[in-house]
């Protein structure tokens, strides 16, 4: 009880130096602040206190029996658990309390938007830095609960229903494409009211934001990666444990990266009920550039609308930007159809990820680069267990090394075939290093000094070719 204590006071001075440091950088947030009794009559003033706060508390209990259905049946006391976050059960695994927090250092700022802040941990030595989630003081959810109800305290309890749901969800939606979930602390023990209301963390695996801009710039493999793992995700969520799960706010600032894997973390509008329905035309799903109409079933519900807005939206956020720009020449057709599937919701997330599958299988075994003939290689010199020194460098796009030309191949065919479609290819040199699908980064070069012996390194030398004959 101790230490949580001390963790619950140290929880509470790192959001107080966050959101000091995030005033001093967020200028617009300056001078928004009003005195809420400025303004109002003196006689009223009671009486509209008085249904602010029952307003207020509506807004509760209604958060509250939101979270019902996402309550595991198993549960003993769902209502209690609703109550208190001490209680909110959680897996048996290996959960984080405040006790984990006692030595936190050091927090920085990962993110943050309309409901949540996300800051960076320190834990005790040797262990990996996890990443908090808190309420967003000076977010929008905030500022127009306190503008409409002028309680701080209640707002913050009402703002982290969202962060309770999130965590709840989760908890029930653990798969390797959502962030994982290591445990909670609350602030105040018993949730004592006043201003200490609401004040929680959920403590997560740290990831990195996911970088549209950056991700453009980079190979195909690795915007492969992402939709694919995209993809997976949305499998699960279509047969999760809480039925069909629909991302109603679907952006990628809703995932982050860990170790190159695409993970869900924002989880707070994710909605495990499909949308309810009298007639057909109840169930048609609106983007800005396309409609779909979808059946009303005889239960009164629109089946298989989660699964297909989540399809689409993978398709218009993700998919466009990411999928077909610099595909392989052989797998074109392929990234083609589920361009034209995905974006016309042809097919279902199984037939979607069964193509996925498939693509990746033909890369990682090179089967669609059959069409390379195999004498393309006699063109090069090979020599083994060497590398290569005094190298001259040329650039290429988009390469995995800043200095040089570095992509990755299947083969040693595959690489000869990249050297001859560039004029200042001279060479190439296999390393030991593998990509995520583990083909080989081939260092592309001009020219070089001389061989040095380097055993993990095998280099291919253009041979020299025969005069051209002068043009008549
Ligand atoms: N585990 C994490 N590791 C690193 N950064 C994270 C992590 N979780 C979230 N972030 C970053 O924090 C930002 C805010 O988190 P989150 O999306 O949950 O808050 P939000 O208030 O719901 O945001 P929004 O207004 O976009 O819905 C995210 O966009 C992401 O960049
Ligand atoms: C989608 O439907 C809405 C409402 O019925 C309509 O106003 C809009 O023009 C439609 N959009 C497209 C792209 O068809
Ligand atoms: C899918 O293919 C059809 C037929 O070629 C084409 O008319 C349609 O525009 C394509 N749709 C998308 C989303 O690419
Ligand atoms: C999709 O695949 C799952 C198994 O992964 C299966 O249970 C389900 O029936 C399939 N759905 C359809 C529509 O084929």
């Amino acid at each position: 009880m101790g230490t949580s204590l001390r963790a619950a006071a140290l929880l509470a001075v790192v959001v107080l130096s966050v959101l000091v440091s995030l005033l001093v950088t967020s200028v617009r947030q300056l001078g928004t602040r009003e005195s809420p009794s400025a303004s109002a009559a003196p006689g009223g003033v009671e009486e509209e206190e008085e249904a602010l706060r029952r307003a207020l508390i509506r807004q509760l209990h209604q958060r509250r029996k939101e979270m019902t259905p996402l309550l595991s049946p198993a549960d003993p006391n769902p209502d209690a658990a609703l109550g208190l976050w001490d209680e909110v059960p959680i897996g048996p695994r290996d959960q984080m309390g405040c006790d984990s927090l006692v030595d936190m250092r050091a927090a920085e700022v990962l993110g943050s938007g309309y409901t949540k802040l996300v800051v960076r941990a320190n834990l005790a030595r040797g262990q990996a830095p996890v990443a908090l989630k808190l309420v967003n003081e000076q977010g929008i959810d905030m500022s127009k609960c306190v503008e409409d109800f002028k309680d701080p305290g209640g707002c913050r309890e009402l703002v982290s229903y969202k962060l309770r749901r999130e965590m709840i969800l989760l908890d029930r939606l653990r798969h390797p494409n959502v962030i994982e979930l290591k445990g909670h602390c609350a602030g105040v023990q018993g949730g004592g009211g006043g201003v200490e209301r609401g004040r929680v963390a959920v403590i997560l695996e740290q990831g990195a934001p996911l970088q549209m801009i950056q991700l453009l710039q980079s190979p195909w493999e690795d915007r492969f990666r992402v939709c694919l793992d995209l993809v997976r995700l949305l499998h699960f969520l279509s047969r999760s444990p809480l039925g069909s799960v629909g991302l109603l706010d679907f952006q990628p600032r809703q995932f982050v990266t860990v170790a190159g894997r695409l993970k869900l973390t924002d989880l707070d509008d994710a909605s495990s009920e499909e949308a309810a329905c009298r007639a057909d035309a109840d169930c048609t799903l609106r983007f800005p550039r396309r409609n779909f109409s979808l059946a009303c079933s005889a239960r009164g519900a629109c089946e298989g609308l989660n699964e297909k807005r989540n399809i689409y939206n993978a398709y218009r956020f993700f998919f466009t930007y990411l999928l077909p720009h610099q595909a392989p020449p052989g797998l074109t057709h392929l990234v083609d159809h589920i361009m034209n599937t995905t974006g016309e919701l042809k097919a279902d997330i199984n037939q979607t990820l069964e193509a996925f599958e498939h693509i990746l299988l033909l890369y990682k075994s090179g089967l669609h680069l059959d069409n390379l003939p195999p004498s393309i290689i006699r063109d090069y010199t090979a020599v083994r267990g060497m590398g290569t020194s005094g190298n001259v460098e040329y650039r290429c796009w988009p390469s995995y090394s800043q200095q040089g030309c570095v992509l990755s191949v299947h083969s040693a065919r595959e690489a000869a075939h990249i050297c001859n479609s560039h004029p200042q290819c001279g060479s190439f040199a296999l390393t030991a290093q593998r990509t995520w699908t583990g083909r080989l980064l081939a260092h592309f070069r001009s020219g070089f000094d001389r061989l040095v012996p380097d055993g993990t390194a095998e280099v291919y030398v253009k041979k020299a070719r025969a005069p051209e004959a002068p043009p008549p």
